[in-house]
């Protein structure tokens, strides 16, 4: 056999391969809980975006049963890494009948998932005018685009103190935020950048709606008696000083919207006209 066979060969087996569009490679998975697990993806390599933005991720669908053709099935997903990062992360649910998440759930490292390059969101600090404090409000997988905000070295550069909340029902759904803000401390690029102990201008604070944990109920509910405030060792929000980005279901999304204009006298900003604060709906499948 020469060398052209050869060649002639290889290229036969590659164009049976069926072609994904935008494709990426898996190379990390982990499964936090029974409803929750992140992975790693290669990168594509013209993406650029900025921290706290989301994509369109997903796999093929199912073929068409008369037609056997597949169409893709995509959803948005922030992402969890950060602008600097080389791979991409993402954070998600999974939902056992969810026409995306009941396949994704299954997938493993090497296996490909189709990320579409079109950066987009509110939550980026382009959207927020200067402030001293910014806090960051998750409940569930909306914890997503504040792992990629919390290891983005502009977070640092532009406020003094970062409060970040997250609300599950369950402790287990709040280890991979717990896990990531203790990496922190370790982070090489933060520490070069920002200086070492720069994690101490952190404000972690946990709370579980359903199941036992140091830190009990609803954030809104803690905010609204003060006792939220007063575990924190901070003053309820002000337009002078605070800024804040909010990611979870709906229903969360709404009431606190409603408390920062209606208690705290805060503005919601965008992109083309930053304010004192953003929203983004978490993905749920
Ligand atoms: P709760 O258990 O009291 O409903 P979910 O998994 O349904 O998306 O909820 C994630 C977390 O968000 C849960 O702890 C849930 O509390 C909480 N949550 C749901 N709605 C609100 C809301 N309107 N304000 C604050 N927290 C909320």
């Amino acid at each position: 056999m020469n060398e052209l066979t050869k060649v002639t060969e290889s290229t036969a087996v590659e164009a049976k391969k069926p072609v994904l569009p935008d494709a990426q490679t898996v190379t990390v998975v982990k499964h936090w809980t029974d409803r929750l697990f992140s992975f790693k993806c290669t990168r594509p390599a013209s993406l650029r975006f900025r921290s706290g933005e989301f994509v369109m991720i997903g796999l093929m669908g199912d073929p068409h049963p008369e037609t056997g053709k597949q169409k893709p099935l995509l959803r948005a997903y922030s992402i969890a890494s950060p602008s600097w990062d080389e791979e991409m992360e993402f954070y998600s649910i999974k939902v056992q009948d969810g026409p995306l998440t009941s396949k994704l759930q299954h997938i493993k490292k090497g296996d490909e998932i189709i990320l579409r390059p079109k950066p987009v969101g509110t939550l980026v600090h382009d959207a927020l005018v200067p402030g001293k404090r910014i806090w960051f409000f998750a409940t569930g997988t909306g914890f997503a685009p504040f792992a990629s905000l919390l290891r983005e070295p502009e977070t640092y550069e532009k406020f003094d103190e970062i409060v970040i909340t997250h609300t599950c029902r369950e402790a287990g759904e709040l280890v991979y935020g717990a896990e990531l803000i203790e990496s922190l401390k370790h982070d090489e690029l933060l520490n070069e950048v920002i200086g070492e102990g720069f994690w101490k201008k952190i404000k972690y604070y946990p709370t579980t709606t359903r199941e036992e944990s140091p830190k009990m109920g609803r954030i809104t509910d803690l905010m609204r008696s003060g006792e939220a405030f007063k575990d924190l060792g901070v003053e309820p929000l002000n337009p002078d000083t605070d800024r804040a980005m909010i990611c979870g279901n709906l229903a969360f999304n709404l009431e606190l919207k409603d408390l920062f204009e209606n208690e705290y006298g805060l503005e919601e900003g965008a992109n083309s006209k930053p304010a004192h604060y953003v929203v983004e709906k978490a993905f749920l499948d």
